[in-house]
């Protein structure tokens, strides 16, 4: 999604804001740009391209760029068409101040009617180009000859997103001032220090390998990256101790599909690997609440799980382990849909974000005070920074925009977590115990026998049923939101139209749907009695019953475990996972980079 890269060293600065964009790309965004400022009175150079960077490279000076100031983006439409005039950066009406930004202006419509009012020229549907003109307006007049002190451009900075409603972070440039200004609201923005220049990114990866400390700005911050460096809070006092640093990440492995179609075939091959190394980092520390304690939590009676997409689905799995497993009736928050709830004393409230980037999931975790936890494959994020506690999911870095081993990751993890608790608070035997633990060493064995068993038969009944346009994906009991990330595998990728749920809702009204031919999934999971007989009424109404699970009559097989663990087929999201994407490839759509999607979804 948008992502933000700016850079002020002594060296030119574009190779250095190439390479944080080309780090970013996985997160998705469908148009990019960068402004180069001199810094000398000269123009501040802006290049924009509706696409990716093969795009942006072809608008590019082929050489002598040598500006050691720029700021540069990716951008995901939130506000008007991917376009080159909705690309960032935006400029104000004389193209002095050149903006980059993340986030979403609530004030936009508003903003614009006075800009216009005032004599601004307005030329594109960006809300960032209503902060230019703002910065514009406050900082006014400037000739073009002599530029305006980096105090001047701090004020009007501070001027104009006083003005703002909504979350931001900002970098601008202005002619004639060389450095870059940073602000943000709920919005993350990090600053990364070098020893001879200094960046700005909306996200770590951003950085150039040599960045050796990074600090994030705190809400309100204005930043000054320039000859003298400046921190200001948001009162406009500066900021006398430097914001916590902590040492730069080593850069992550280059992205590697290790000889796979897609990474998405890749990360789905990854799975009984990052499962293996996940359970051997938690499953010795269930009992009695070790692995809660460990990580400073408390052991209470109260949960809230808070996510999106599919960490939400991995999010009522776990749900449902502590509920069957530690009676505890822990509440599911869709993050873009919280809302303060009457605050229940020693309530823990566990966050599954595979990125810790989602902008729904961190503004939803305003609502509450509790303790915090982060279930994250990413743990230098913005939600692990906020949290009291991080649970890796430790599975590698996942490019496909499709989540596949983030979501096996976060279901055991959340099982590992909630059969902890459930031992922490006396409601599990140590046989009962370790019967779990045994059940759970087990699942690496069963996803690799489900990959093998399962491929072929997905990639036989994508080429059959791939032109069918809808699809009903359904089970029962702990089934369910497998059932329902599978659905949300086969849109997302194949844009097809699927109706996912429990199998008994159907007769309430979702039957109807059926006609000859339908293709209907069924997930199998116990009842099976149960969902058998659902199977019979749609199979009776001309539904075409496609059968992914352990039995003989099984259409896509499915390695399930003898005794079904608290945390249900779990296997069968392969299956569902192969099938979604053997229907993308025979649809000739790309697997990684499906249409309107991101990685990391920073907008609310
Ligand atoms: C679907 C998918 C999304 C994400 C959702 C939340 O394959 O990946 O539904 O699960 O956008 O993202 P995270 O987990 O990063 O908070």
């Amino acid at each position: 999604m948008c992502g933000i890269v700016a850079y002020r060293g002594l060296r030119p600065a574009l190779p250095a804001l190439l390479q944080g964009l080309s780090r970013l790309e996985y997160r998705g965004y469908d148009s990019t740009g960068v402004a180069l400022n001199p810094g000398d009175g000269h123009p501040v150079e802006v290049y924009r391209a509706a696409g990716r960077l093969p795009e942006l490279a072809a608008v590019l000076p082929a050489a002598g760029q040598v500006s050691c100031t720029g700021i540069a983006h990716t951008r995901w439409a939130t506000h008007g068409a991917p376009t080159v005039a909705n690309a960032h950066p935006h400029v104000d009406c004389t193209g002095t101040v050149a903006v980059v930004h993340n986030g979403t202006l609530d004030d936009a419509a508003e903003l614009a009617a006075e800009l216009t009012a005032a004599g601004h020229l307005l030329s594109s549907d960006v809300d960032t180009e209503l902060v230019a003109h703002l910065v514009e307006s406050h900082l006014s007049p400037i000739t073009t000859g002599a530029g305006p002190t980096a105090a001047a451009v701090v004020a009007a900075v501070g001027a104009a997103t006083a003005r703002l409603r909504g979350s931001w972070a900002l970098a601008v440039t202005v002619r004639g001032l060389d450095a870059v200004v940073l602000a943000r609201h709920r919005s993350p923005l990090l600053v990364g220090e070098g020893d001879d220049f200094t960046m700005a990114s909306s996200d770590q990866l951003g950085f150039a390998t040599e960045v050796h400390t990074v600090r994030e700005l705190a809400e309100g911050d204005i930043v000054v990256l320039g000859d003298r460096h400046g921190w200001f809070d948001h009162t406009g006092r500066a900021v006398t101790t430097p914001r916590p640093g902590r040492p730069a990440e080593p850069p992550a492995a280059p992205a590697d599909r290790g000889g796979a179609d897609d990474f998405t075939a890749k990360e789905i091959d990854d799975q009984p690997a990052a499962a293996e190394h996940l359970i051997a980092t938690v499953a010795g520390r269930l009992a009695r609440g070790a692995l809660l304690h460990d990580l400073g939590l408390p052991t209470g009676e109260r949960i809230r799980l808070v996510a999106c997409g599919s960490s939400a689905y991995a999010a009522r799995v776990t749900a449902r382990v502590l509920a069957t497993v530690a009676g505890i009736p822990a509440t599911v928050v869709i993050a873009s849909e919280a809302t303060a709830d009457a605050a229940e004393p020693d309530t823990l409230t566990i966050a599954f974000s595979q990125s810790g980037e989602t902008a729904d999931v961190l503004a939803a975790l305003d609502h509450w005070h509790d303790p915090l936890l982060a279930v994250t494959n990413n743990p230098q994020s913005t939600l692990a920074r906020r949290s009291d506690a991080v649970l890796g999911l430790g599975c590698g870095p996942e490019f496909g925009v499709a989540a596949t081993k983030s979501f096996t990751n976060q279901v055991l993890a959340g099982s590992a977590l909630a059969l902890s608790l459930a031992s922490a608070l006396g409601r599990l035997s140590v046989g009962e115990l370790v019967g779990f633990e045994d059940q759970l060493a087990q699942v690496p064995a069963r996803m690799a026998a489900t990959h093998r068993l399962s491929a072929g038969p997905a990639r036989d009944l994508a080429r059959r049923l791939a032109m069918h346009p809808a699809f009903i994906y359904t089970s029962r009991g702990a089934g369910v939101p497998y059932a329902f990330e599978g659905a949300l595998k086969l849109k997302e990728l194949a844009y097809r139209w699927v109706e996912a749920l429990p199998a008994g809702e159907l007769k309430h009204g979702p039957l109807a749907l059926i006609q000859a031919g339908t293709p209907v999934i069924l997930v199998q999971a116990r009842p099976l009695d149960r969902l058998a007989v659902n199977g019979r009424e749609m199979a009776a109404r001309g539904a075409r019953l496609i059968i992914i699970g352990p039995g003989e009559d099984a259409d896509v097989p499915v390695a399930a475990a003898d005794h079904e663990p608290p945390w249900g087929p779990l296997e069968s999201v392969i299956a569902l996972q192969h099938f979604a994407r053997e229907t993308t490839r025979h649809l000739g759509h790309d697997v990684d980079r499906p249409r309107n999607l991101a990685k990391s979804v920073t907008v609310e």
